[in-house]
């Protein structure tokens, strides 16, 4: 709850309940009429029937109780029964200067700090990353920041999808082109070679062209699929192989993921808990769960009350093969072994979703995920281009990741430069830095849920509800906070003045709001919530910077307070920001 608000109400609930009407009443609201008041408590209206009295009586009798108050002012019952008013522009100060000096300016985290285990990112190995893989990683790493902020425990894992079809694919295709490769040679004993027999631009071209080889050529499929198996079986210079094809991959993907500022504390990938499986399933056999339908192992998993069919989860293909559903629930075994988390939190496509259902009613089932730990799946919508279909290139294929950051740089560099104020040498620097929060931020400011337009256009722009115009408002305040330092004066630490201008005072209204905003962030594991918050603080700083003089204002005292405000106001901003995932540069 914000600080503000408890003030306001405090104060509304004495006065209600001297005039003898029930204190719960006090409930505050931002006025609907920002032109007559800021707040208004609409309580008198919610009482008017139990107490049989006209609400603007009430509202009356309450106002008169206020006067004297020393938190709200501009008091007025106003017909049929609102009560307006105004908070007092010095109890705003004061509560700033309490807020600086607690934790997290007031953000605080009701009950224990939690272990919570998070999956995302998920990309598969040796297939190219795709903007598909984008929006889990980024909102990921923005939720998993929020959670450690407000001192939870958190694992990031990226479970990587390191053995599925794409493997036999690439094996496969190397049998065929390079069969001398002691890898294909059933008799060598040997160690093979340290190096891999391939470099990530020879896999990049190697996996696209096995795949479409594949798809017309039912040998060749029938070949790779073999290959998988052979592999998941354990053959030995098959799992060799597989070895090197995910050490390339993954050294490609962490130089991708460090471009992009998210990183995990796991590596972890399908492959890995594959040693559960078969003691995984016998247990479940022998609970009775799983049952042999037509060749497959399935367990029941629908429920009463659902309103879709949720089909049986399956364990095992009648081929015996495992399928994504079994490595999911193995490693939820690995999770709850290794780590006992409080929550396990999935960031995956929101069409994943009846997977996951199956998955967390299954493990419940089993016994392989106590009750004690929470199973959330967050899904997210689809990127779409402008023309509302799922983000293509021009030419209609997949885009990937690296071409459309290589995209928004390319666009943000154009911008840069034609504002002249940064010299040329760091333009590229700055580019790089704001494209990524041009991107982060035109992702995290939807609901994660939704579907979105990935719009270059717009969220390069520096106007409006996008990344680079937090940056920029960032990028204002250090900026005239240097010229403050350069004509020596000293950063002060008086404590705030009341404010001086309305539009001031709107900036220090907003920055109360702060810890609202991060406590509805962390709690719905939304980080549109603290988008929200933080344009609504740029745009309060900025009316507030254009309408008035502050390095020149005269009345030192004044000025000072002014200074505290606005530092304020950019470490405010500057932790909103780190959150999301990017930074502010030096200059723009
Ligand atoms: N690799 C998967 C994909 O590309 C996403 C993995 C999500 N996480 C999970 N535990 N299934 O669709």
């Amino acid at each position: 709850m914000s600080l503000l608000w408890e003030m306001m109400e405090e104060e509304l609930a004495g006065a209600f309940e001297k005039a003898g009407y029930d204190p719960a009443l006090a409930k505050v609201v931002v006025s609907n009429r920002p032109d007559l008041c800021e707040f208004q408590c609409n309580g008198a209206m919610a009482g008017a029937k139990a107490y049989h009295k006209a609400p603007l009586g009430i509202a009356q009798e309450v106002v008169n109780g206020l006067a004297g108050s020393r938190v709200l002012e501009n008091v007025q019952a106003v017909k049929p029964g609102f009560i307006n008013f105004d908070v007092q522009g010095q109890v705003l100060a004061k509560l700033l200067d309490r807020m600086e000096k607690m934790d997290r300016f007031g953000a605080a985290k009701e009950g224990e700090p939690e272990k919570i285990l998070m999956d995302y990112g998920g990309p598969n190995v040796a297939k190219p990353l795709h903007v598909g893989h984008l929006r889990s990683a980024i909102i990921g790493e923005s939720i998993k920041r929020i959670c450690r902020y407000m001192g939870d425990e958190v694992i990031g894992d990226i479970h990587l999808g390191d053995w599925g079809l794409q493997m036999g694919l690439i094996i496969a295709e190397l049998e065929r082109t390079n069969p001398e490769l002691p890898y294909f040679d059933a008799a060598f004993e040997g160690e093979y070679p340290e190096e891999a027999p391939f470099t990530i631009s020879d896999l990049e071209e190697i996996y696209p062209r096995a795949s479409a080889k594949s798809k017309e050529d039912e040998e060749f499929r029938r070949t790779a699929m073999e290959a998988t198996h052979r592999m998941q079986q354990g053959e030995r210079g098959y799992l060799a192989l597989f070895r090197k094809i995910v050490k390339v991959s993954v050294e490609d993907l962490k130089k991708n993921y460090d471009a992009l500022n998210v990183s995990f504390d796991l590596w972890k990938g399908e492959s890995d808990v594959q040693k559960y499986i078969p003691d995984m399933i016998r247990k479940m056999r022998q609970k009775g769960l799983a049952y042999e339908d037509q060749g497959a192992l399935v367990v029941d998993v629908k429920e009463e009350g659902d309103s879709k069919e949720v089909p049986p989860c399956m364990l095992l293909k009648s081929d015996g093969a495992a399928l994504y559903t079994t490595t999911d629930l193995a490693t939820l075994v690995e999770r709850m072994q290794l780590y006992a988390p409080d929550e396990i939190l999935y960031i995956v496509d929101k069409r994943q979703e009846l997977h996951f259902v199956q998955v967390f009613r299954c493990a419940r089932k089993a016994g392989i995920v106590p009750d004690g730990t929470h199973l959330q799946f967050l899904g997210f919508g689809t990127m779409n281009g402008k023309d509302g279909k799922p983000f293509k290139t021009r030419e209609g294929g997949v885009m990937r990741l690296e071409n459309l950051i290589r995209e928004i740089e390319e666009e943000m560099y154009a911008k840069i430069v034609e504002n002249r104020s940064v010299k040329d040498t760091d333009a590229g620097k700055t580019a790089k830095q704001v494209g990524l929060a041009a991107i982060k931020y035109g992702d995290l400011s939807n609901q994660a849920s939704k579907d979105y337009v990935f719009d270059v256009e717009r969220f390069t722009s520096f106007e409006g509800n996008t990344g680079p115009y937090i940056l920029y408002t960032i990028v204002r305040i250090k900026s005239i906070l240097a010229k403050y330092e350069e004509a020596d004066r000293k950063i002060p630490e008086e404590d705030l003045l009341a404010p001086a201008s309305e539009s001031e005072k709107a900036l220090m209204l907003a920055l109360t709001g702060y810890p609202q905003a991060i406590e509805s962030a962390y709690a719905e594991r939304a980080p549109h919530r603290l988008c929200a918050y933080l344009y609504e603080t740029a745009n309060a700083f900025n009316r507030f910077y254009h309408e008035t003089k502050i390095l020149s204002e005269e009345d030192e005292k004044r000025r000072a307070s002014y200074i505290r405000l606005i530092i304020l106001t950019k470490k405010m901003l500057e932790i909103g920001i780190d959150l999301l995932g990017f930074s502010a540069p030096e200059r723009m």
